[in-house]
């Protein structure tokens, strides 16, 4: 039946974005970066202390924003929550751009950069990392002197593993004074760079944060935004008046509470980094050097047969060929060390 009403001309451009999303239950989940260790105990017990009172009121979040601003070390004006990093990156989009501007992204990169862009009928301009997975610095330094709206810049990326050094971070602010850039440090945690105390001197720059990584809260979604407090405000103004739910404002103050819970899923990730790179190496499969909790690789025509048949095993990774033009890419998380043995062995089989 044909619609009355057409729908906006962006979302009929659009293509459908189809994750694998269901009947991930009860599988090795290698596929989306999540935390396949799970959550701090102290959060789960922070979850069963919700009472009806709390679930049935309109959430509050003051209390956290200011314990949230004391733990990023930023003044609580100048941090949103959000309802995790997608909200923050569409609420970018909602306050700065207009249809047919312009939005710098350097692709393969996370998918919902584009997606927000496309649905605010922005236009995308995309980069690209080279063949060894190198920053396109000359793409995007002549990009920038056309100043796009904004710049959104994953660091480290995914699913390439990139990481960009203070020094390239501050070369590219630099040239990007007209244009909003923001760097989402979703895997910070793996990679210690962060920028989050330029915001108070660079007006144009805006850090993401997300408590769905080594916090382990990706179902509850909370992320963060750190921006100077005059852009903070405005933002907010954009912002629905309860984006984040009683259940993550309290799983997130037990979250940010429970430090030694998130160094040992650092220092599990990085042996688990070790174990997979190593044992990648020796079955012969190119992979990437990675700063995140998860690791590129290139299985090239086998890939499909691989992702296929790994989860027939009841292992998920995630296959990016479609972001390499069909050559053969898989993205794997990093879980714990005996989770990538399990992997690996798989992996020995099938090979
Ligand atoms: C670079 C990057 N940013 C943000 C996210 C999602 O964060 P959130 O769960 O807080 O929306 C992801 C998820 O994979 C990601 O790779």
């Amino acid at each position: 039946m044909n619609s009355v009403i057409s729908v906006r001309a962006s979302v009929e451009r659009m293509r459908p974005y189809h994750p694998p999303l269901e009947g991930r239950t009860g599988k090795l989940r290698l596929d989306f970066n999540e935390n396949p260790i799970g959550c701090s105990p102290a959060v789960r017990r922070a979850l069963a202390r919700l009472t009806a009172a709390s679930i049935s009121a309109y959430p509050e979040q003051e209390t956290v924003r200011k314990q949230a601003a004391r733990h990023f070390g930023v003044r609580p004006d100048e941090l949103l929550l959000t309802n995790g990093t997608d909200e923050a990156l569409s609420l970018v989009v909602n306050t700065f751009v207009e249809p047919a501007d312009r939005v710098l992204l350097v692709e393969p990169t996370y998918a919902m950069y584009r997606f927000y862009s496309e649905l605010a009928g922005a236009r995308i301009v995309a980069t690209r990392y080279g063949n060894d997975m190198q920053f396109p610095w000359n793409e995007v330094i002549q990009q920038l002197r056309a100043r796009p709206r904004v710049l959104f810049l994953p660091n480290p990326n995914s699913p390439t593993g990139n990481l960009l050094s203070l020094r390239d971070l501050r070369r590219i602010l630099e040239a990007a004074e007209r244009s909003m850039v923001v760097i989402d440090e979703a895997y910070f945690e793996f990679s210690a760079v962060t920028v989050i105390p330029w915001i108070r001197r660079r007006k144009n720059l805006i850090v993401t944060r997300t408590f769905s990584k080594t916090c382990g809260l990706a179902g509850l979604r909370l992320g963060c935004l750190f921006v100077d407090c005059g852009l903070a405000a405005q933002m907010r103004k954009a912002q629905s008046p309860y984006p984040v739910n009683a259940a993550a404002l309290a799983a997130a103050e037990a979250a940010m509470k429970d430090r030694a819970f998130i160094a040992r899923t650092v220092r599990e990730v990085i042996r688990a980094r070790r174990e997979l790179q190593t044992g990648l190496a020796q079955l012969g499969v190119r992979c990437f050097p990675s700063a995140g909790n998860f690791v590129l690789a290139c299985f090239a025509a086998r890939a499909k047969t691989i992702v296929a048949a790994l989860e027939r095993k009841g292992i998920l990774i995630r296959d990016r060929s479609s972001d390499f033009g069909g050559e053969g890419y898989v993205r794997i998380t990093l879980g714990t060390v005996a989770q990538m043995r399990r992997l690996l062995r798989e992996l020995k089989a099938i090979v």
